[in-house]
């Protein structure tokens, strides 16, 4: 049985393939339905300014959700964090609310004289010369997301916003917010602002709507570009350590991965019984690498910019960290200028930390699909004894998941974890 439900599925893998134009229709649907309710949910003009002013959602924004309502009315909403933040003992160093005020970032013009700098490739010239903003306002901001309530597992996930269908799928999936014995989940997707040219105005609208339905995006005010990833790591890194002292583990990914949430609670629990689980950064690690210096590669690194090997660093598509840990690669994160790469930045953190990332046979993020289609790709057990794989459609991550969470689904082994 487990082998016709396989071919049927396949078979649906093969149809999907040619109702592309079909496909392309529904999402412009889609998009025009949304817009037509943002017109007709549209805040006031008044509100969005409020919100801007605030740097962050505001207390309009949030007053409605149940519980941070009494303690967040008007200004007094630093003095109530900063009492939360130390009755959790974390230290006078951290801000009580998000103060980032940085609103355009100028070049630093003296890079320009800088004898690497004439021989940098251009490519690389708006990184450099914007290197030294860190921190950066926020556009859409969830202060109530994890600061009181007991969050054992928080989800967070890379995405840009046109890439909505995979936040949709991601959240009918993996990472639904929910409790799982006893066990809180919640979820966040970081996002950047769009970059200019592209239609700014409507798709800011649209995130905006799609945060008043969700409740989990976190935007930052600096373009989501390839090179400003890392912007995405420090800002996060920064603001879970001003907002999360409720939290126990960190898993964060890519928007296009499949990840068994269920395994990956189980993998949690088996650490924290070893009590194993302070310093615990797991995934899919890679251990003396080098930059890669072919010009056409998507991470192609110069010399001027970094001539050594790479500490050894979690491949991004997806990395489980404890929240104790997190907060310490905060702190060794503003130690180090940011770094093209968000994944060897992050190990760069950890190597100043004298830690090393842990590997576990159960997070895939490279590999399997990346050079010939594989048959593992679409076969439920590999799924279900896995934790993270890399990288799935949305309508296959929905599809697998459901594959996997069938009970009838029969599997010869069980991985170790
Ligand atoms: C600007 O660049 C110069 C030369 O590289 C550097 O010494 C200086 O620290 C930079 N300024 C900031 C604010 O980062
Ligand atoms: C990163 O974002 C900032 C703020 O929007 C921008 O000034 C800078 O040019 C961006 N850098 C890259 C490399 O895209």
């Amino acid at each position: 049985p487990g082998c016709r439900s396989l071919d049927v599925t396949m078979n649906r893998f093969f149809r999907r393939k040619r109702v592309g134009p079909l496909k392309s229709l529904l999402s412009l649907c889609l998009v025009f339905a949304s817009l037509l309710m943002i017109q007709k949910l549209k805040p006031s003009d008044k509100e969005v300014e409020h919100r801007r002013d605030t740097g962050w959602c505001g207390s309009d924004c949030f007053s409605f959700k149940k519980g941070v309502a009494k303690t967040t009315v008007g200004s007094s909403d630093t003095l109530v964090f900063r009492k939360d933040l130390d009755a959790q003992g974390v230290s006078e160093r951290t801000p009580s609310s998000w103060d980032a005020q940085v609103l355009k970032c100028t070049e630093n013009a003296s890079v320009r004289n800088e004898h690497w700098f004439q021989h940098l490739n251009p490519r690389f010239h708006q990184f450099v010369l914007h290197r030294h903003c860190r921190y950066f306002p926020m556009r859409i901001n969830h202060p109530e997301k994890c600061v009181k309530e007991d969050v054992h597992l928080l989800m967070v996930v890379k995405s840009v916003i046109e890439q909505h269908d995979r936040r949709e799928a991601v959240r009918k999936t993996w990472a639904k917010e929910r409790t799982m014995d006893g066990k809180k989940i919640k979820t966040l997707f970081l996002l950047g602002s769009p970059v200019a040219g592209k239609d700014t105005h409507n798709l800011q609208k649209l995130i905006e709507y799609e945060d008043q339905i969700y409740g989990d995006i976190l935007q930052w005010d600096f373009m989501d570009t390839f090179f400003n990833l890392t912007l995405k790591e420090v800002n996060f890194l920064k603001w879970f350590d001003i907002y999360c002292s409720g939290v126990q583990f960190i898993f964060k990914g890519d928007d296009d991965v499949f990840v068994n949430t269920y395994n990956l609670l189980e993998f949690i629990h088996t650490r924290v019984e070893e009590r194993k689980e302070v310093d615990l950064f797991v995934g899919d690690i890679i251990s003396n690498a080098t930059p890669i210096r072919n010009k056409k590669s998507k991470y192609y690194i110069p010399k001027e910019l970094y001539d050594a090997p790479y500490p050894p660093y979690a491949g991004g598509g997806g990395f489980l960290v404890s929240a104790q840990l997190a907060r310490k690669l905060f702190v060794a994160s503003e130690e180090l200028q940011v770094y093209p790469i968000d994944d060897v930045f992050l190990g760069m953190c950890l190597q100043k930390l004298k830690l090393a990332p842990e590997r576990h046979q159960g997070f895939k993020t490279f590999g399997i699909t990346r050079l010939k289609p594989s048959s593992m790709n679409n076969e439920p057990c590999f799924y279900k004894n896995l934790i993270v794989v890399h990288k799935l459609s949305p309508q296959e991550l929905i599809e697998m998941w459901s594959m996997v969470n069938n009970n009838d689904l029969i599997c010869a082994q069980r991985i170790i974890i």
